[in-house]
């Protein structure tokens, strides 16, 4: 095993759980790529992690202990991270990376079928280790790698290849009774949002046949779709034909009604807005907008455009659901942008509530960055 030597003061970190160490800490490092020990100034044994020597993020940790990282310790993870999933049906977030004690892979399991993300060079270089026990774990049919913009920052180029089995046509996911059935491409693009399940149910348990739902960003319209079977008018809004037209099939199938509208979100609530529309509630539920700090600005002036519109859409005691799922865009930056909103259309708002990611995507408090998905619900109430 190779070793790893922190700068002195810099344990605290460790010893507190965060699994990441920076170059920039390391007083030794190893020059190459592979499994090491990572030790105190003072000659502790803190860890066990992936080193690559060509990432800033050099050290992953995958243990607060002194063992190896074989088969039987990815086995024992495995089955933690599924314990942790008992009662959440076969539809879920099986692993979410350094939350499951898994750095660098992130895995949504749709009962027979897997979802793999490998975010870093080290869950790729360990994989001969995991794979094995993920696929016993799991007993699932397939196994399907999905590119993601984190593997390809750390200069990953993974094809779409199946890790093991033959990947079905369409992957069926199923929610509460309702089934999207996803084509491949748009599966191994964007997959599925699992974690807006709990909202999605919050959201639905809130609504009747008297609502007008406006879903922004609507992906395959599971937000709209809840609505629609509560009897509510709905319309979902997204740029992906492909998303929408699962949104359509899924709609026939259960003969509900829905209304689509392909376009860019800011436009469309300006159409909307220039043909009179009022709505009872809005869901804004944009991709990450901010991958770094510095894109927080642009993206809170995004927010505060996208609110101005929506809150001209909604009717006084109606609700704004805002989420975001950048870990650099805070509950405080959602709130803010808001505001400015609110000053800028007259609008007097509560903050009905605020959700946060479901269980199957843990957030542990020692590792921030594992709090992502932030949700705000704000009801125009211009106390008359
Ligand atoms: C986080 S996902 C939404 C998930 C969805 N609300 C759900 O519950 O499954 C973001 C969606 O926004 C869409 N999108 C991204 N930029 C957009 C834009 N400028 N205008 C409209 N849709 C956009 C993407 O195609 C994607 O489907």
């Amino acid at each position: 095993m190779l070793k790893a030597v922190l700068l002195p003061g810099k344990e605290k970190k460790v010893q507190n759980f965060y699994p990441t160490v920076y170059a920039d800490e390391l007083a030794e490092a190893p020059r190459e790529a592979g499994v090491a020990r990572l030790y105190s100034a003072a000659g502790e044994v803190l860890g066990v992690g992936y080193h690559d020597p060509n990432a800033r993020a050099a050290l992953r940790l995958f243990r607060f202990d002194d063992g190896p990282l074989d088969a039987a310790f990815f086995r024992a993870r495995l089955a933690a991270a599924e314990w942790r999933r008992r009662g959440l049906g076969p539809h879920h977030r099986l692993v979410h990376a350094e939350a499951d004690g898994l750095p660098g892979l992130v895995v949504d399991r749709f009962d027979a079928v897997l979802l793999v993300q490998v975010r870093t060079r080290g869950a790729w270089a360990l994989r001969e280790r995991w794979l094995g026990p993920l696929r016993a774990i799991t007993g699932a049919r397939s196994a399907l790698l999905v590119p993601t913009e984190h593997a390809r920052k750390e200069g990953l180029r993974l094809d779409r290849a199946p890790l093991w089995g033959e990947p079905p046509e369409t992957l069926a996911v199923e929610e509460d009774g309702l089934v999207f059935e996803i084509p491949l491409a748009l599966a191994q693009t964007k997959g599925y949002y699992l974690d807006q399940r709990e909202n999605r149910r919050r959201f639905e348990a809130g609504l009747g046949p008297e609502d007008r739902v406006l879903d922004v960003f609507a992906y395959v319209g599971a937000f709209a779709l809840r609505a629609a079977r509560r009897g509510a008018s709905a319309l979902a809004v997204d740029k992906d034909l492909a998303a929408l037209a699962v949104a359509d099939r899924t709609a026939r199938r259960l003969g509900l009604s829905l209304d689509l509208r392909r376009g860019e979100a800011r436009s469309v609530l300006a159409e909307l807005a220039a043909e009179g529309r009022r709505f009872t509630r809005v869901v804004l539920d944009p991709p990450a907008l901010a991958k770094s700090p510095r894109d927080v600005p642009r993206a809170k002036r995004y927010l505060v455009a996208l609110l101005t519109e929506a809150f001209r859409l909604t009717e006084p005691g109606g609700e704004v659901w805002l989420s975001s799922c950048s870990y650099y865009l805070k509950e405080a930056d959602l709130l803010e942008a808001a505001r400015r909103a609110g000053a800028d259309t007259g609008t007097r708002l509560a903050v009905a509530a605020v959700h946060h990611q479901p269980a199957d995507h843990p957030w542990i408090l020692q590792v921030p960055e594992t709090l992502y998905l932030k949700t705000v619900v704000l009801r125009p109430d211009p106390l008359k």
